[in-house]
Protein backbone atom coordinates (compact mmCIF):
# COMPACT_ATOMS: atom_id res chain seq x y z
CA UNK A 1 0.00 0.00 0.00
CA UNK A 2 2.77 2.44 0.97
CA UNK A 3 4.71 1.52 -2.14
CA UNK A 4 1.64 2.22 -4.29
CA UNK A 5 1.25 5.64 -2.69
CA UNK A 6 4.96 6.41 -3.13
CA UNK A 7 4.74 5.49 -6.85
CA UNK A 8 1.69 7.72 -7.31
CA UNK A 9 3.42 10.65 -5.63
CA UNK A 10 6.46 10.11 -7.84
CA UNK A 11 4.26 10.06 -10.96
CA UNK A 12 2.50 13.22 -9.79
CA UNK A 13 5.79 15.01 -9.25
CA UNK A 14 7.01 14.08 -12.72
CA UNK A 15 3.76 15.23 -14.31
CA UNK A 16 3.82 18.49 -12.37
CA UNK A 17 7.30 19.18 -13.69
CA UNK A 18 6.10 18.39 -17.23
CA UNK A 19 3.15 20.74 -16.85
CA UNK A 20 5.50 23.47 -15.70
CA UNK A 21 7.74 22.82 -18.71
CA UNK A 22 4.75 22.69 -21.10
CA UNK A 23 4.75 26.45 -21.47
CA UNK A 24 7.89 26.13 -23.53
CA UNK A 25 6.92 23.04 -25.58
CA UNK A 26 5.49 24.85 -28.60
CA UNK A 27 6.37 28.50 -28.12
CA UNK A 28 5.01 29.38 -31.62
CA UNK A 29 1.83 27.29 -31.48
CA UNK A 30 -0.47 28.34 -28.67
CA UNK A 31 -3.31 25.92 -29.56
CA UNK A 32 -1.00 22.95 -29.56
CA UNK A 33 0.62 24.04 -26.30
CA UNK A 34 -2.78 24.37 -24.60
CA UNK A 35 -3.78 20.92 -25.91
CA UNK A 36 -0.64 19.36 -24.45
CA UNK A 37 -1.05 21.20 -21.15
CA UNK A 38 -4.70 20.11 -20.84
CA UNK A 39 -3.76 16.50 -21.49
CA UNK A 40 -1.13 16.65 -18.77
CA UNK A 41 -3.51 18.33 -16.35
CA UNK A 42 -6.08 15.58 -17.03
CA UNK A 43 -3.39 12.99 -16.31
CA UNK A 44 -2.67 14.80 -13.05
CA UNK A 45 -6.33 14.76 -12.08
CA UNK A 46 -6.57 11.02 -12.69
CA UNK A 47 -3.51 10.37 -10.56
CA UNK A 48 -4.78 12.62 -7.77
CA UNK A 49 -8.13 10.77 -7.75
CA UNK A 50 -6.37 7.40 -7.53
CA UNK A 51 -4.16 8.79 -4.79
CA UNK A 52 -7.15 10.07 -2.82
CA UNK A 53 -8.96 6.72 -3.21
CA UNK A 54 -5.85 4.79 -2.14
CA UNK A 55 -5.37 6.95 0.94
CA UNK A 56 -9.07 6.73 1.84
CA UNK A 57 -8.98 2.95 1.56
CA UNK A 58 -5.91 2.77 3.77
CA UNK A 59 -7.34 5.24 6.30
CA UNK A 60 -9.55 2.97 8.46
CA UNK A 61 -6.76 0.48 9.16
CA UNK A 62 -4.28 3.30 9.73
CA UNK A 63 -6.63 5.13 12.08
CA UNK A 64 -7.51 2.16 14.32
CA UNK A 65 -5.33 1.98 17.40
CA UNK A 66 -5.12 -1.55 18.82
CA UNK A 67 -3.42 -0.42 22.06
CA UNK A 68 -6.12 2.19 22.69
CA UNK A 69 -8.75 -0.48 21.97
CA UNK A 70 -7.15 -2.80 24.51
CA UNK A 71 -7.15 -0.06 27.14
CA UNK A 72 -10.81 0.64 26.44
CA UNK A 73 -11.73 -3.07 26.63
CA UNK A 74 -11.34 -3.37 30.43
CA UNK A 75 -15.08 -2.99 30.96
CA UNK A 76 -15.90 -5.40 28.12
CA UNK A 77 -13.63 -8.07 29.62
CA UNK A 78 -16.08 -8.57 32.50
CA UNK A 79 -18.40 -10.38 30.09
CA UNK A 80 -16.37 -11.11 26.97
CA UNK A 81 -13.29 -12.41 28.80
CA UNK A 82 -9.76 -11.05 29.29
CA UNK A 83 -8.61 -11.94 25.78
CA UNK A 84 -11.99 -11.79 24.10
CA UNK A 85 -12.87 -15.39 24.95
CA UNK A 86 -15.89 -15.50 27.22
CA UNK A 87 -16.30 -17.85 30.17
CA UNK A 88 -20.09 -17.45 30.20
CA UNK A 89 -22.16 -19.45 27.66
CA UNK A 90 -24.51 -16.53 26.88
CA UNK A 91 -21.69 -14.03 26.24
CA UNK A 92 -20.16 -14.31 22.77
CA UNK A 93 -16.41 -14.58 22.06
CA UNK A 94 -15.01 -11.52 20.30
CA UNK A 95 -11.40 -12.65 19.77
CA UNK A 96 -10.50 -13.07 16.13
CA UNK A 97 -13.90 -11.87 14.91
CA UNK A 98 -13.92 -9.82 11.71
CA UNK A 99 -13.10 -6.15 12.35
CA UNK A 100 -15.80 -4.76 10.05
CA UNK A 101 -18.42 -7.05 11.60
CA UNK A 102 -17.51 -5.94 15.14
CA UNK A 103 -17.68 -2.30 14.09
CA UNK A 104 -21.10 -2.79 12.55
CA UNK A 105 -22.48 -4.61 15.62
CA UNK A 106 -21.24 -1.90 18.00
CA UNK A 107 -22.68 0.85 15.80
CA UNK A 108 -25.97 -1.07 15.55
CA UNK A 109 -26.17 -1.54 19.34
CA UNK A 110 -25.48 2.18 19.71
CA UNK A 111 -28.12 3.26 17.18
CA UNK A 112 -30.66 0.67 18.34
CA UNK A 113 -30.67 -1.12 14.97
CA UNK A 114 -29.58 -4.20 16.94
CA UNK A 115 -31.41 -4.46 20.22
CA UNK A 116 -29.99 -5.98 23.35
CA UNK A 117 -30.67 -4.63 26.85
CA UNK A 118 -27.18 -5.60 28.03
CA UNK A 119 -25.11 -4.33 25.09
CA UNK A 120 -27.04 -1.14 24.34
CA UNK A 121 -25.78 0.75 27.42
CA UNK A 122 -22.27 -0.62 26.77
CA UNK A 123 -22.17 0.74 23.22
CA UNK A 124 -23.93 4.02 23.96
CA UNK A 125 -20.93 5.95 25.38
CA UNK A 126 -18.50 4.69 22.70
CA UNK A 127 -17.29 7.20 20.10
CA UNK A 128 -16.65 6.17 16.48
CA UNK A 129 -12.97 6.15 17.36
CA UNK A 130 -13.55 3.87 20.38
CA UNK A 131 -15.56 1.52 18.19
CA UNK A 132 -12.82 1.41 15.53
CA UNK A 133 -10.11 0.81 18.15
CA UNK A 134 -12.06 -1.86 20.08
CA UNK A 135 -12.90 -3.66 16.83
CA UNK A 136 -9.28 -3.58 15.69
CA UNK A 137 -8.17 -4.88 19.11
CA UNK A 138 -10.61 -7.82 19.23
CA UNK A 139 -9.99 -8.69 15.58
CA UNK A 140 -6.25 -8.80 16.29
CA UNK A 141 -6.69 -11.48 19.00
CA UNK A 142 -6.53 -15.12 17.99
C1 LIG B 1 -22.60 -7.15 31.08
C2 LIG B 1 -22.03 -7.99 30.06
C3 LIG B 1 -21.43 -7.34 28.85
C4 LIG B 1 -20.50 -6.32 28.80
C5 LIG B 1 -19.86 -5.58 29.96
C6 LIG B 1 -20.21 -6.10 27.40
N1 LIG B 1 -20.94 -6.96 26.62
FE1 LIG B 1 -20.85 -7.15 24.61
N2 LIG B 1 -22.29 -8.54 24.64
C7 LIG B 1 -22.91 -9.02 25.77
C8 LIG B 1 -24.00 -9.92 25.40
C9 LIG B 1 -24.93 -10.64 26.34
C10 LIG B 1 -24.01 -9.97 23.98
C11 LIG B 1 -24.96 -10.74 23.07
C12 LIG B 1 -26.08 -9.80 22.70
C13 LIG B 1 -27.18 -10.45 21.88
O1 LIG B 1 -27.60 -11.54 22.24
O2 LIG B 1 -27.61 -9.83 20.90
C14 LIG B 1 -22.92 -9.10 23.54
C15 LIG B 1 -22.59 -8.89 22.22
C16 LIG B 1 -21.54 -8.13 21.80
C17 LIG B 1 -21.12 -8.00 20.43
C18 LIG B 1 -21.73 -8.69 19.22
C19 LIG B 1 -21.03 -10.01 19.05
C20 LIG B 1 -21.57 -10.83 17.89
O3 LIG B 1 -21.01 -11.91 17.66
O4 LIG B 1 -22.51 -10.42 17.21
C21 LIG B 1 -20.06 -7.15 20.41
C22 LIG B 1 -19.25 -6.70 19.21
C23 LIG B 1 -19.81 -6.75 21.77
N3 LIG B 1 -20.71 -7.36 22.58
C24 LIG B 1 -18.80 -5.88 22.16
C25 LIG B 1 -18.66 -5.40 23.45
C26 LIG B 1 -17.72 -4.37 23.81
C27 LIG B 1 -16.74 -3.70 22.84
C28 LIG B 1 -17.88 -4.14 25.14
C29 LIG B 1 -17.19 -3.11 25.98
C30 LIG B 1 -17.33 -1.75 25.60
C31 LIG B 1 -18.90 -5.05 25.61
N4 LIG B 1 -19.36 -5.79 24.56
C32 LIG B 1 -19.32 -5.15 26.93
C33 LIG B 1 -22.56 -8.71 27.07
C34 LIG B 1 -21.70 -7.72 27.46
Amino acid sequence: MNLAIARLIEKTTILLRKIKDSRDVFPYNRTQSIFVINKRVDGMKKIMMTLAATVLMAAPSLAADIAAGKAKSAVCAACHGQAGVSAVPMYPNLAGQKEEYLKKQLKDFKSGARKDPVMAPMAMPLSDEDIANLSAYYASLK
